[in-house]
């Protein structure tokens, strides 16, 4: 345990080894064209400042399903007995339910075991590598050899059509990991919080006093709650404390850029990708990019570039990987990974 300018640093030889990956996009493509229609903006001002092409958006598809699809793809991935799977971790800010929980319909919907550990974990865009820290902690002392990783959002519940600052970034998708743990496989996470509600946030549309019996009356909510956000502060800081984590990860393990095969960041915005590139003095073709498809999804991004690079078979076991998310919270976290 390694502890420098307040920043945890984990490593553990017996670290979490990804077993399988899967992942699932709506069928819609909605591309920059198509927002052209209903906000003033354009292909060339979404193309220049984020990087996003087109994304993929529900039409009839819930969380569950989407997640379902994907984890039933590193289930296949992985080749392992759905029976030796202990934990189930959902990363999502937008479940179908505020009860139950995403991760445990899974159980039904995957005919998984009964004896589970299962939890929603709402950590935004951090969500899905907060999840597979939680999922390395927690296998060591569940009964069954593995765990089932997913995040999943349909960012188009929240999003507002009328604001062009925001709706023109987020996307709908899922992704999946099934991970196990191996032993002398280096691992390493990091992670931070700066609360704050005040430049990104979505108000819960459940809020003020409901029942009849306290001074407050009921509060109507007026119009829907959306996302709403401050993209430039949101800027700074992911791109700050994304490549200060990656940095303190990197200098408290000794290790120098050559040992780096891949990062895998949270795909926000190309320009954050590029800037903390150059922060990290690493060239960009270590950097995975499918922002310009799917834009924004959330906590889904990492797991959704993972199973793209799984699938195109840019991964060899035994590369190094760092994986950062960074968003609401505002969150972050950096996590070192052996393929
Ligand atoms: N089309 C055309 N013009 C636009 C659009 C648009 N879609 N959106 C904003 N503009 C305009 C603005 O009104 C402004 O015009 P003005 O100069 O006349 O006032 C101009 O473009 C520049 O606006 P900025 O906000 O300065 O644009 P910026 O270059 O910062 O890009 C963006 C905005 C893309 C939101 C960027 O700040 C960003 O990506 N921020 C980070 C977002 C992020 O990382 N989110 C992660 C968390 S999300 C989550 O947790 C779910």
């Amino acid at each position: 345990l390694v502890n420098n300018n307040k920043l945890i640093a984990r490593i553990n030889v017996d670290g979490l080894k990804i077993l399988g990956t899967g992942s699932y996009v709506p069928e819609l493509i909605v591309t920059n064209q198509m927002f052209e229609a209903i906000v003033d903006t354009s292909d060339e001002w979404i193309t220049s400042r984020t990087g996003i092409a087109q994304r993929h958006f529900v039409s009839g598809e819930t969380s569950l399903e989407m997640v379902k699809a994907a984890c039933a793809g590193a289930i296949a991935d992985a080749g392992i007995d759905k029976g030796d799977i202990g934990l189930v971790i959902c990363a999502t800010v937008t479940s179908d339910y505020i009860t139950p929980a995403l991760s445990a319909l899974l159980q039904r919907e995957l005919d998984l075991p009964e004896e589970l550990l299962t939890f929603d974990l709402n950590g935004a865009c951090s969500g899905f590598v907060y999840a597979l820290h939680v999922a390395q902690s927690l296998l060591q002392h569940q009964p069954g050899k593995y765990a089932l990783i997913c995040a999943g959002e349909i960012l188009s519940r929240l999003t507002d059509f009328s604001d062009r600052s925001s709706c023109v970034l987020f996307g709908d998708g899922a992704g999946a990991a099934l991970i196990g743990i191996e032993e002398n496989n280096p691992y390493a996470f990091a992670a931070g919080a700066k609360g704050n509600e005040e430049f990104l946030s979505c108000l819960h549309p459940l809020t003020g006093n409901h029942h009849p019996f306290g001074e407050q009356k009921p509060q109507q909510t007026e119009s829907p709650s959306f996302l709403s956000m401050n993209g430039q502060e949101v800027f700074r800081f992911a791109v700050e404390s994304i490549s200060k984590s990656v940095a303190n990860l990197k200098q408290n393990l000794q290790l120098d850029n050559d040992t780096i095969t891949y990062y895998v960041l949270h795909q926000a915005n190309l320009r954050i990708i590029y800037s903390v590139a150059r922060k990290l003095a690493e060239p960009l073709d270590k950097f995975f990019i499918n922002i310009n498809k799917y834009g924004n999804t959330s906590a889904a991004s990492i797991a959704l570039a993972l199973d793209n690079m799984n699938r195109q078979g840019l991964l060899q076991r035994g590369d190094t990987i760092i994986l950062a998310g960074f968003g609401g919270g505002l969150t972050y976290g950096s996590m070192l990974i052996t393929w």
